[in-house]
């Protein structure tokens, strides 16, 4: 495929290497995507599910949403693109991962160095003392509590119209602008922050490759864009 023998040699020679992650390198593993023919997005309304005001309203029905999609993601193992990311970690002394993603198939693959500027579905969050404590029960209890205060927690995860944690954002932002190559693979790039990074990382100086099934809004400001699967285009990239 044209680009790849670019990206290959780019990374032959960086120094610094940054990797920003969607759903689409999960969709290889059968996570569903957020948007496109199949996405959640298109049966389920965010706004019902995926809000504090959701939450607030109606938390046994978030739960149980999000029950389902742990039941889901509990049956995924890491495939090729999460192995050869990890492979990165490895190979490049200054590395650093984004991920949007909430499976945890990142740090399944082995994934250390990583931000999950998401959340994680994993963990939960208690309402009112905010202790993080995770939580790989199968289904979880509905509703489930904080095991130190006893009150009702949340899924660990950012929401429509909640913040990313400042660290994470400071962290992403020095990743960005320190790089040599960002591969952005598998995000449709309409979620902020995250669609701000291929440019914050372009303007930097950074050569920037875009991995997806589809043009993007960032594939006319990328270096190179690579259209296919990602379980098929990343482990090539090394
Ligand atoms: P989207 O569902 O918006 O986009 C997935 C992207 O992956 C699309 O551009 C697809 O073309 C591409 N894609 C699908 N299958 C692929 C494959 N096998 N190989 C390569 N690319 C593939 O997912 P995100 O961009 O991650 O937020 O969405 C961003 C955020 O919106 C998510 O983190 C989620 C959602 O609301 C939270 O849950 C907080």
């Amino acid at each position: 495929m044209a680009g790849i023998l670019e990206v290959k040699t780019r990374l032959a020679t960086a120094r610094s290497v940054t990797v920003l992650t969607g759903a689409g390198i999960s969709a290889d593993s059968g996570v569903p995507t957020f948007r496109g023919a199949d996405g959640l997005w298109r049966n389920f309304r965010a706004e019902d599910l995926a809000t504090p005001g959701a939450f607030a309203r109606d938390p046994r029905l978030v739960w149980e949403w999000y029950n389902w999609r742990r039941e889901l993601i509990a049956t995924r193992k890491p495939n090729p693109a999460h192995d050869a990311v990890a492979a990165m970690e490895r190979r490049f002394s200054r590395f650093w991962l984004i991920t949007q993603n909430v499976d945890g198939l990142h740090r399944d693959a082995g994934s250390t160095r990583l931000s999950e500027i998401h959340g994680n579905i994993w963990k939960v969050r208690c309402t009112a003392c905010g202790r993080i404590e995770d939580n790989r029960q199968v289904p979880i209890p509905i509703l489930p509590v904080c095991t130190l205060c006893h009150k009702l927690v949340r899924p660990h995860i950012v929401w429509f119209g909640e913040s990313l944690a400042a660290e994470d954002l400071a962290t992403s932002h020095a990743a960005l602008e320190s790089c040599d190559v960002l591969l952005i693979i598998g995000t449709s790039g309409m979620v902020y922050p995250a669609a701000s990074f291929a440019p914050v990382a372009k303007s930097a100086g950074a050569f920037v490759v875009e991995i997806n099934l589809d043009a993007t809004p960032n594939s006319d400001l990328v270096d190179v864009a690579l259209q296919g699967h990602a379980k098929d285009i990343v482990p090539l990239l090394l």
